[in-house]
């Protein structure tokens, strides 16, 4: 059986980002650089890495730099091109030949749940997929692309799970599940943030889905939460009581690049990765652990 495609992505962007104050004060948390690129740019390469053409960014005030970094800028450009360094921007420019980007914006930060509903109008009727650029994946094939995989497999929504320590189940949504497949269990129950001795296990849910469109109608009937906040958990729970719903256990690393030691995690293990930078890098890392 053949499913509709996976064409379209959502991105919420539009969250105040606390966690990483003063830095998010004036600058959206998306646009923090991991070595080179911002976090969202590596979000964005990922959904293209999976076929995906169609990018919904959802903004929120004070976020104008996402936009202005996915634009043309004359000035710069043509700056890098009288002085022969327009290769600088070119993996910007070849990712947006690649994927077609729109903008909607949520007025007022009232959860993730409402700023996926943001995006309703421009998916329309169809699945899409959701990514949360703070949680930034390094993996091959990439994350969202293993995921649209499983949901070919399925026809079903699929959530992004890792395991986690027990002890810090209270900071994910946590699935009860059965085997369902290789590294993915069909859902039985999601709980919000649960405490260690009431989690029903460790696998977590991370910032990345793929969603039937039935979920915004769920969204919509979600009462708000703690905060007058709709939570996405909420909907995906309504969701599951006629609808399946599989968490795929991913492979690769992912860095919880919202959270400030998560964030030096991975701009540590790219600036290794990356290949101009690498080896200088190992050398001086490895000169700072011997002063330790
Ligand atoms: P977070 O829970 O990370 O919240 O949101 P946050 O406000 O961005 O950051 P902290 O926790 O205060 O540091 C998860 C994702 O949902 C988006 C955020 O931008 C982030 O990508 N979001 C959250 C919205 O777009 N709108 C909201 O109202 C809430």
């Amino acid at each position: 059986m053949s499913y509709p495609s996976v064409r379209k992505a959502v991105f919420p962007a539009a969250g105040l980002g606390t966690r990483f104050l003063p830095a998010t004060k004036a600058t959206p948390k998306e646009m923090l650089p991991i070595v080179d690129a911002p976090l969202i740019q590596y979000a964005i390469e990922e959904v293209a890495a999976a076929g995906i053409e169609e990018v919904i960014i959802v903004t929120g005030r004070g976020k104008r730099a996402i936009e202005d970094h996915f634009d043309l800028s004359f000035e710069l450009d043509y700056f890098l091109e009288q002085h022969g360094k327009s290769h600088m921007l070119d993996s910007t420019y070849a990712l947006l030949d690649r994927v077609q980007i729109s903008y909607v914006r949520q007025r007022q930060p009232l959860g993730l749940g409402h700023a996926v509903a943001c995006g309703r109008r421009l998916v329309g009727d169809e699945p899409f997929a959701v990514v949360l650029a703070d949680d930034l994946i390094h993996a091959t094939p990439s994350c969202l692309a293993q995921m649209v995989q499983v949901y070919e497999q399925h026809g079903a929504s699929v959530v992004a799970a890792q395991r986690v320590e027990p002890a810090q189940t209270g900071r994910y949504g946590i699935v009860d599940g059965e085997p369902a497949g290789e590294r993915t269990v069909r859902v039985r129950a999601m709980v919000e943030k649960p405490d260690p001795a009431e989690a029903p296990s460790n696998l977590a849910i991370v910032g990345r889905y793929i969603l039937t469109p039935e979920l915004f109608d769920e969204i919509e009937r979600v009462n708000p939460g703690s905060g007058g906040e709709i939570q996405l958990t909420d909907a995906l729970v309504a969701l599951l009581a006629h609808q399946s719903i599989y968490a795929y256990e991913f492979t690769g690393t992912r860095y919880d690049a919202g959270d400030k030691l998560g964030f030096l995690q991975a701009t540590v293990e790219y600036a290794l990765r990356n290949e101009e930078l690498g080896d200088r890098f190992r050398a001086y890392l490895k000169g700072l652990a011997a002063g330790l």
